[in-house]
């Protein structure tokens, strides 16, 4: 049942490539988008005045990325929250705002909350859901599947990986309906999109084996720091989740500009730091936030795009994923960190598809 994989979890990251590819073919029709099953028309999608994300753990951190891809795309304002917090503050929400519960199981009672709340509140609901039936699918005005298949390991992997995919199609149609990209554009971003699943395969065929050998050196740290700018700052988030939960190491997610308002003093000789550089002009600054880390006595790790090899004079351990569109880096970067949680968990020998404390659906809150 693990198709020759010691645990689940690597074989749910063996499967992403293909359950990416699925949720991307599930909305492309002749080469386009076409949201019809998920029941979005373009007059609906010019009325929203306002995005609302709302989601609990690895889900909230597909809204992380998915607000900086959805802004820039289609320019369209979006708020990414918690669900267990979004649904007790009393929100102020657009009557024109959509809002998206992003949720694997279709069961989080947190989201489900949330998405009930919206509901009273009038607003229009979307559900990216991975269980067909459940109780956010169910309830949900609309619904984008994800096509994962049934993921097992409690560390979410793969869903994780189609709900991005669910959200840059979202991000690239919305864009293209209310005229924020160009015929040109739109086809260039469903063509490179179209892309990951190989370029995912490829990350998985290069970097298993090196990852482990440094994930296997990394077993006794006892803390990790991810820094990132923008879209890397969401890739922190998940890379930082990931680790934490499987191998018990204590990480933190940082946005790269933040260290020196505190968290900087933290930082003493040895102490692992993942610098996560995926987006072009924010590279430099992040680089110069791994100095100031690595003068402090950091050992670095960096994850960024082939060609930016001087990433070599600050890292002592770099890992390079292939050239994509920058928006879609996220699909990219995170896998890397799956392998390091992963590895880092079986070198300490913990029970990697059953963390301790953890359940795969959160039903109470
Ligand atoms: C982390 C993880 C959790 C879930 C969260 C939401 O690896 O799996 O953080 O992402 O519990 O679950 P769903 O997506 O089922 O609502």
């Amino acid at each position: 049942e693990k198709a020759g994989f010691e645990h689940f979890m690597m074989k749910e990251i063996h499967e992403q490539p293909k359950a990416v590819r699925d949720t991307l073919n599930s909305v492309l029709k002749d080469g386009a988008i076409d949201l019809s099953e998920v029941g979005l028309t373009d007059e609906d999608i010019q009325k929203i005045s306002q995005i609302y994300i709302v989601a609990c753990g690895s889900a909230y951190h597909v809204g992380m990325a998915a607000q900086y891809v959805i802004e820039d795309l289609a320019r369209i304002p979006v708020r990414v929250e918690l669900a267990s917090e979004f649904r007790y503050r009393n929100p102020i929400l657009d009557p024109n705002g959509l809002v998206i519960i992003v949720s694997q199981s279709g069961e989080t009672a947190d989201s489900l909350a949330a998405l009930r709340e919206s509901k009273k509140h009038g607003l229009r609901t979307l559900g990216i859901v991975n269980v067909v039936g459940s109780s956010i699918a169910r309830e949900a005005d609309n619904v984008f599947y994800t096509l994962a298949g049934p993921e097992i390991s409690v560390a979410t992997t793969k869903a994780y990986s189609t709900q991005l995919i669910a959200a840059y199609a979202l991000a690239i149609q919305f864009g293209k309906v209310r005229g924020e990209l160009d015929e040109e554009k739109y086809q260039e971003l469903i063509t490179e999109l179209q892309t990951i699943p190989d370029k995912i395969s490829k990350i998985l065929e290069d970097d298993r084996e090196r990852i482990q050998w440094f994930a296997a050196k990394q077993a006794n740290a006892k803390d990790a720091f991810f820094i990132g700018r923008g879209i890397d700052y969401a890739i922190s988030m998940e890379g930082s989740l990931k680790m934490k939960e499987v191998s018990y190491v204590h990480t933190e997610a940082y946005a790269a500009g933040e260290l020196k308002h505190g968290t900087i003093s933290l930082i003493e000789e040895g102490t692992l730091v993942i610098g996560i550089l995926t987006q072009n002009h924010l590279y430099e600054k992040t680089i110069s936030n791994m100095v100031e880390c690595k003068s402090r006595g950091a050992y670095l790790m960096g994850l960024t795009t082939f060609g930016h090899y001087n990433i070599e004079d600050t890292a002592d351990f770099t890992v390079y994923i292939p050239k994509t569109d920058e928006h879609f880096a996220t699909s990219l970067a995170v896998i890397p960190l799956q392998l390091l949680g992963y590895y880092v968990s079986v070198a300490k020998g913990l029970d990697v598809d059953k963390p301790r404390n953890l359940a795969k659906s959160v039903t109470v809150e």
